[in-house]
């Protein structure tokens, strides 16, 4: 029944175990996730966002456990997507006048989706709340993800409360950084910027600047997701800089869908010539019919050049991989090299289309695309480690 993390600040959120797909089907969570909600006990008491709608009940009934509902002075509202602002319904109904800070557009947002006539008091940034001998300072963070989102600074504490930004949906009883596997927290918290963050990386860059300018002490990074930044909290603040910046490693991944294996062996003999040209750069291959969809977005962020390969069907390429470009433009990945490929039987338009989709996703095609009729052939399949050579050559010589 909550988690202390300092004399004035307990932790009364929600563990997911069970969660497996989030944003509707859109996100994977293989991982789980978790809803922090953050309790700060000072002459005053403030409750800092909520859960997910499905477990208002069982939120409201925990946070009794740890606080006479009727002590809470304030409820802050960081963000209206409701995995945070779920349990404002079942919260709400217990304590009706208490005010609820949010930014403007939180308050359009929240108001938006619970039709409810709470006691809002907007802030930006700069506005303070005292709790007593501490004191929390708003800071707005616009499109970091939402419009209406918003990040908090305990003083006293040093803790940046931070919503989603440098979350991760991970579940742990663990609670903090330094207690987890760390590849797996990484990988989590590298998949959600990938997934949901980089198309506001030039904001994120700003925001960061932003908050670091203040020259504040941070001990701690308490997001709305996963685990708390205790040890070392700077590291992702640094990991988020870093990916905002048009982030690649060296590796290439090939992501293809395929009909009859055609294609798949195109992937893989491209592969094979990539790796002969030698120049140690790893390759990954992601079949986008089969593999999961954030998973491959993920390894497309990290990628400094990507081959997208479709057979032809139906004059254009198969969905999965039309369904994922049309993704990946929305992202809106930066600085990655690209070409395409793809089997055919009769009309062959797939390189054309797939080349069209693959530009306007981003991408800098830096050799023709590459088709073959039919099963490929030992002669085709060497066309294709050829291709694969003379893509790797142009990379490096870029
Ligand atoms: Fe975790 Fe944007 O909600």
């Amino acid at each position: 029944m909550g988690k202390k993390i300092t004399d004035s600040v307990t932790w009364v959120g929600k563990i997911d175990w069970e969660l497996k797909k989030f944003h509707g089907e859109d996100y994977s969570t293989h991982r789980g996730s978790s809803y922090n909600s953050y309790l700060i006990r000072d002459e005053k008491t403030a409750l800092i966002d909520t859960v997910w709608a499905p477990f208002a009940e069982e939120f409201v009934e925990d946070l009794k456990r740890v606080e006479n509902l009727a002590g809470i002075d304030y409820v802050i509202a960081n963000h209206g997507e409701i995995d945070h602002s779920g349990g404002l319904t079942a919260l709400m109904r217990e304590i009706p006048n208490i005010p609820i800070y949010c930014t403007e557009n939180a308050k359009q947002s929240l108001r938006g989706q619970f039709h409810e006539d709470w006691n809002f008091v907007t802030v930006k940034t700069g506005d303070t709340l005292s709790l007593g001998k501490k004191t929390l300072t708003f800071v707005e963070a616009p499109m970091l993800h939402w419009p209406d989102s918003m990040f908090e600074y305990l003083d006293g504490d040093a803790i940046l409360f931070s919503n989603d930004a440098f979350g991760q949906h991970y579940a742990t009883e663990l609670l903090y950084n330094d207690l987890v596997d760390q590849a797996e927290l990484y990988q989590e918290a590298i998949k959600y910027y990938a997934n949901i963050l980089t198309p506001f990386s030039r904001l994120v860059v700003k925001k960061i600047e932003e908050v670091l300018s203040f020259n504040l002490p941070l001990n701690m990074i308490c997001p709305s997701h996963g685990v708390i930044w205790r040890k070392d909290p700077v590291q992702i603040v640094e990991n988020y800089m870093k990916w905002a910046n048009n982030y690649q490693e060296g590796q290439v991944t090939i992501v293809y869908d395929t009909m009859w294996e055609g294609t798949r062996k195109m992937a893989e003999a491209i592969a094979e010539g990539i790796g002969k040209a030698s120049i140690g750069t790893p390759v990954k291959l992601y079949n986008a019919g089969k593999m999961d969809k954030n998973d491959i977005v993920t390894e497309i962020f990290k990628s400094k050049a990507v081959l997208f390969g479709s057979p032809t069907v139906n004059k254009g390429i198969l969905a999965p991989l039309s369904g994922m470009l049309h993704e990946v433009k929305g992202l809106a990945f930066k600085n990655k090299k690209a070409a395409v490929f793809g089997t055919y039987g009769w009309s062959g338009e797939s390189i054309d289309v797939l080349g069209k989709m693959v530009e306007e996703a981003g991408f800098e095609i830096i050799q023709p695309g590459l088709k073959k009729l039919w099963s490929p052939d030992d002669l085709s399949l060497n066309d294709c480690k050829e291709f694969g050579k003379a893509f790797a050559s142009k990379l490096q010589a870029n």
